[in-house]
């Protein structure tokens, strides 16, 4: 008798401990997820909706289409909006993607290139336009060769020679000087193939794929972000000028109101171009200094010499404002503490100017800049 009681308290102590036990594991579950684990219906996070739902093709389909970012402490300390295209989102990393992208397809169209046919892609550049060209030329069945000169950042020659370009460091110097980068690359295209093979100049200074890749792309990206044309200003370097041209030509058409400001870093005549008309005095004349052209550690904007890219545009640029190191590397460390925005040099420059511009014009106005590459690239230089 008594066995058979211990029996029965016992299997009526296992299922009920097992019907607890399903009861509460289901109540856990109910509390934190609203529903049974295989069907939640309440998501714990909020997560943004995908930005892009379409499946692109290969690295080029990745180019462009970058979120256009408010920078919210500079927002917040102005009082006017200031608006970041995050350029450096890029597969490259840069902006210089859509140019090298652009450079590249419409040899094509021209018939110069072909792909898979060992020809090669020549550039004189200080990186990015380098990089993103090994890049593409790699996705499209090309080679680089890439004319540096030889006080870059570091990183950018090894993210070169991964990326499998062929690189050629060479002493900074004049512009008129024979062995000067852009220079050396034009001679080198020009000395390269036979029947099969082209050697290609990408010349991204003069070529106007550079202007039309922000004229057709960057430029109409820029006026549907802003709901159709709603902003006051435009600020940003130049280094080819094709950013500044393309996108001043764009935009200028179709908002009326817009100004276009210049963001030049110490050492760049481009100042005292859009400023005065004159591109120097004449002791800073291109070729009369021995060594650095622009003295900066600011890479990729400021130049001494009237480029057609920047040409192209310059008379629509409504004033400059003049942008010192200090000042550019107080910006990016300010950004990275306020913000976690973490930019190259060139990026820092277009902030600061874009505070300025900010002030300029008073609370309430929507200002537009470009954020054209990280501080990854900058490690062992800005940073
Ligand atoms: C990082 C970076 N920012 C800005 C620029 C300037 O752009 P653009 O050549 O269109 O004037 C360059 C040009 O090389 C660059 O490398």
């Amino acid at each position: 008798m008594t066995l058979i009681t211990d029996r029965r308290d016992l299997l009526i102590g296992l299922v009920s401990g097992s019907i607890l036990s399903i009861v509460s594991t289901g109540a856990l579950f109910y509390y934190f997820y609203g529903s049974t684990p295989d069907a939640p219906t309440t998501p714990l996070t909020t997560i943004p909706p995908a930005r892009n739902s379409t499946v692109v093709e290969g690295v080029d389909g990745l180019i462009g289409n970058t979120p256009l970012m408010k920078i919210r402490s500079l927002s917040e300390a102005t009082g006017c909006t200031i608006l970041g295209k995050a350029e450096f989102m890029n597969p490259g990393g840069s902006s210089k993607d859509r140019v090298a992208l652009n450079i590249i397809r419409s040899a094509e169209e021209q018939g110069i290139l072909t792909p898979h046919k060992g020809s090669t892609v020549f550039e004189g550049t200080v990186g990015s336009t380098g990089i993103s060209i090994a890049m593409i030329a790699r996705a499209k069945g090309y080679k680089a060769w890439i004319v540096m000169p030889d006080d870059q950042a570091q990183e950018k020659y090894q993210l070169l020679e991964k990326l499998g370009a062929h690189v050629q460091k060479v002493r900074p110097v004049s512009i008129i000087d024979k062995n000067q980068f852009v220079n050396l690359a034009r001679v080198q295209a020009s000395r390269f193939g036979d029947d099969k093979r082209v050697g290609y100049f990408a010349d991204q200074f003069e070529n106007e794929a550079n202007f039309y890749a922000h004229y057709q792309a960057t430029g109409p990206e820029i006026y549907q972000q802003t709901q159709g044309g709603h902003l006051d200003a435009l600020v940003l370097g130049a280094g080819t000028g094709g950013t500044l041209s393309g996108l001043t030509c764009y935009l200028k058409a179709r908002v009326a109101h817009l100004k276009v400001f210049l963001a030049d870093p110490q050492g760049s005549g481009l100042y005292n171009k859009v400023k005065y008309n004159t591109m120097y005095a004449p002791t800073e004349k291109e070729g009369t200094r021995r060594r650095h052209q622009v003295d900066t550690v600011v890479e990729g904007i400021g130049v001494n010499r009237l480029t057609r890219n920047f040409d192209l545009g310059r008379r629509l640029v409504d004033d400059a404002y003049r942008v010192t190191d200090e000042e550019a590397v107080k910006m990016s460390r300010f950004l990275v503490r306020e913000d976690g925005l973490f930019l190259g040099s060139s990026s820092a420059v277009n902030c600061v100017a874009a505070v300025r511009v900010a002030r300029q014009l008073g609370p309430g106005h929507v200002i537009v800049t470009l954020l054209n590459d990280s501080g990854q690239r900058h490690l062992t230089k800005f940073w």
